[in-house]
């Protein structure tokens, strides 16, 4: 592996990250027997077969194969390098990673370093200027007069940019920043007659950091009579608003946690709940929800709390969104202000505690929002709207999968608009089976429903293949049992793959290792082989082996092997008959052969 950093170091931080831990920051995982399953965040699912063992320190992906250890984990998941991983991986674990002149390899362009640098260099500049000069008082007072307390201004490193053309660009040039770079981070515009100037002027700045901490882009927000009221940092390859949310570095922790987000449309609303005692809080910037958002968030959640301004805007994305993640399969409740509050204007009104019991707490079920968000196109006070309405509501109703809720709504149907209960039953079920849905389908548990869905997708393999993995996962957890193979069958095995594996393994051990599978997939180099070692890895075995069934394998393996060495030698010996004009003879060895193919086909 191409790195300096001494063998030991490696081994002391990857030991004091847990592989469940630092995977359970990215998916929500639960626990299964003994391993741990959920959503694969390397390939688009709706059933877990992404699967990580505490015991191993391991993750494999029976969906799309992807596997190895908390580094490879992180190398594929942030696009690290191997020192990005390790040092990533260091500075989690609180573990010095000693500064010698390692190969830093980083995963980002030379520019995409000095943009983020010169983000951190302005974000303290801002909030120091905010914060301490007379410069950044007019900033200051402004978020105080919004209520914004000191703990939340430094929590978000909120800041100001002073109403002056060049002060940014003066003060990152200073520092050895090129305007052309610049200009592409979104901090310094071009205008039209070819000056370039301050991006952002007089206004109070939201740095946007990314998921990873890092500030990659600024909202900067007019403080007096400005157009537009936010202006945010361009575009850019680190800056992309539709693969971002708002604060989610510091919220992830507690989303996870509680297993629920609660999405904001704003930077304001964050903030306020925030300091209101809400943690687990996001928004998007000013763009509707995309779907890369909403997969994101799926990985780490079950339910999404949609809280957004509850005017026309804001009851039009809420259905968007809702829509969107539900696809995505998470669950969704949207909560109800009174019209046209914000969150944060609900917040300062009314309090923390009102907040959480009358806005949180209170929040719709999907069925309850569509509902009401149905009703703004109907005229209810209509007879011939209100069947309509009721018709609409009911076919929304039929795709619910719980019983329950069902219920629950029906009877609300019932009550307000006086109608049957059964007659809204039938209209039910009927719409119900034109969708194709049965009627007493219950509820699967997405984890109990596992197996099937993971055991279909392995392909049925021949014996001595599954003979070969078998032994491979225990010679990877006992260095007795290798020892052994390795005196039986060398690295003779079927498969290519596995003869690598084999190889490896037995110099892995000749080196003093212990059976670690972790460390032993470090060691490898070849992508392909770190997963498929996981995989074998994965593969239940018994606690106590027999020697006899470790013989059976070695059996079965050997049988492949000398077919496979006498169909070879019978092939020659044929074609040699072919070619010295001895018919009789070649058919009888081509009988042979039969016979042999057949033999296997018995045993496999
Ligand atoms: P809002 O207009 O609801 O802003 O836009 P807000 O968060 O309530 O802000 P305050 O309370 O008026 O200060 C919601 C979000 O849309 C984006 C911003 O991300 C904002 O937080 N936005 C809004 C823009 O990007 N540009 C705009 O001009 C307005
Ligand atoms: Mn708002």
């Amino acid at each position: 592996m191409a790195n300096q950093i001494p063998e030991e170091v490696i081994e002391e931080i990857r030991k004091a990250n847990d592989v469940v831990d630092v995977i359970g920051e990215y998916v929500q995982l639960k626990k299964q027997g003994k391993n741990y399953f959920g959503l694969c965040p390397f390939h688009g699912e709706k059933t877990p077969s992404f699967s990580v063992t505490q015991e191993k320190q391991i993750f494999h992906c029976f969906g799309c194969q992807k596997g190895g250890n908390v580094v490879t984990f992180l190398m594929e998941m942030e696009n690290f390098s191997f020192y990005e991983a390790l040092k990533h991986l260091a500075d989690r674990a609180g573990v010095q990673l000693p500064e010698q002149e390692y190969r830093k390899e980083s995963s980002l362009s030379g520019e995409n370093q000095s943009i983020l640098s010169a983000y951190e260099w302005l974000t303290k500049l801002y909030h120091h200027l905010l914060k301490f000069t007379k410069d950044g008082k007019a900033g200051y007072n402004y978020f105080k007069e919004r209520g914004i307390n000191e703990e939340a201004v430094d929590a978000f490193q909120l800041g100001f940019a002073p109403n002056v053309k060049d002060f940014t660009a003066e003060f990152l040039e200073k520092k050895g920043f090129h305007q052309q770079l610049l200009i592409k981070a979104g901090l310094l515009s071009l205008q039209d007659d070819h000056s370039v100037t301050d991006r952002f002027r007089g206004r109070v700045i939201f740095p946007i950091r990314n998921h990873l901490g890092k500030t990659i882009g600024f909202g900067g927000r007019a403080i007096m009579e400005q157009e537009p009221k936010y202006l945010n940092s361009s575009e850019s390859e680190l800056f992309q608003k539709g693969k971002l949310l708002y604060n989610f570095d510091l919220a992830k922790r507690h989303i996870r946690k509680q297993n629920e987000v609660i999405l904001f449309e704003g930077y304001m609303d964050v903030i306020s709940a925030y300091q209101a005692g809400f943690k687990n809080v996001i928004a998007t910037m000013g763009t509707a929800l995309t779907e890369n958002q909403a997969k994101l968030l799926r990985r780490y959640v079950d339910t999404v709390i949609l809280c957004y301004d509850s005017d026309n805007a804001g009851l039009e994305g809420t259905y968007k969104a809702a829509e969107l993640l539900r696809k995505t399969g998470c669950q969704v409740k949207v909560t109800n202000m009174e019209n046209g509050m914000d969150p944060d204007d609900f917040i300062k009104q009314f309090g923390a505690e009102a907040f959480d019991n009358q806005v949180i707490k209170a929040s719709d079920t999907y069925m309850g929002f569509y509902m009401r968000y149905l009703k703004k196109d109907y005229h209810l006070n209509l007879e011939g709207d209100r069947i309509e309405y009721v018709e609409n509501v009911l076919k929304q109703l039929a795709m619910i999968d719980s019983p329950i809720e069902r219920e629950y709504y029906l009877k609300e149907l019932s009550n307000e608009y006086s109608i049957s209960l059964d007659t809204l039953k039938d209209e039910l079920n009927n719409n119900r089976q034109e969708a194709g849905i049965h009627k007493d389908k219950r509820e699967k548990n997405r984890y109990t429903n596992r197996g099937s869905s993971f055991t279909k997708q392995r392909k049925l393999l021949p014996a001595f293949h599954n003979a070969e993995r078998q032994l491979i996962s225990y010679m990877l957890q006992d260095v007795n049992i290798t020892d052994k193979v390795q005196e039986e069958i060398g690295a003779a095995f079927n498969v290519d793959e596995h003869k690598i594996i084999a190889t490896h393994l037995y110099a892995f051990y000749e080196a003093g290792h212990p059976a670690d599978v972790s460390l032993f997939i470090e060691k490898l180099s070849d992508q392909r082989v770190k997963q498929l070692v996981a995989e074998i890895a994965m593969a239940p075995v018994l606690e106590d082996i027999s020697d006899q069934v470790i013989h059976d394998y070695i059996r079965i393996i050997r049988a492949e092997m000398s077919d496979k060495v006498s169909v070879k030698s019978l092939k020659e010996a044929q074609k040699l008959a072919e070619q010295q004009n001895d018919p009789i003879k070649a058919a009888q060895i081509a009988m042979q052969i039969i016979e042999i193919r057949k033999q296997w086909e018995q045993s496999n």
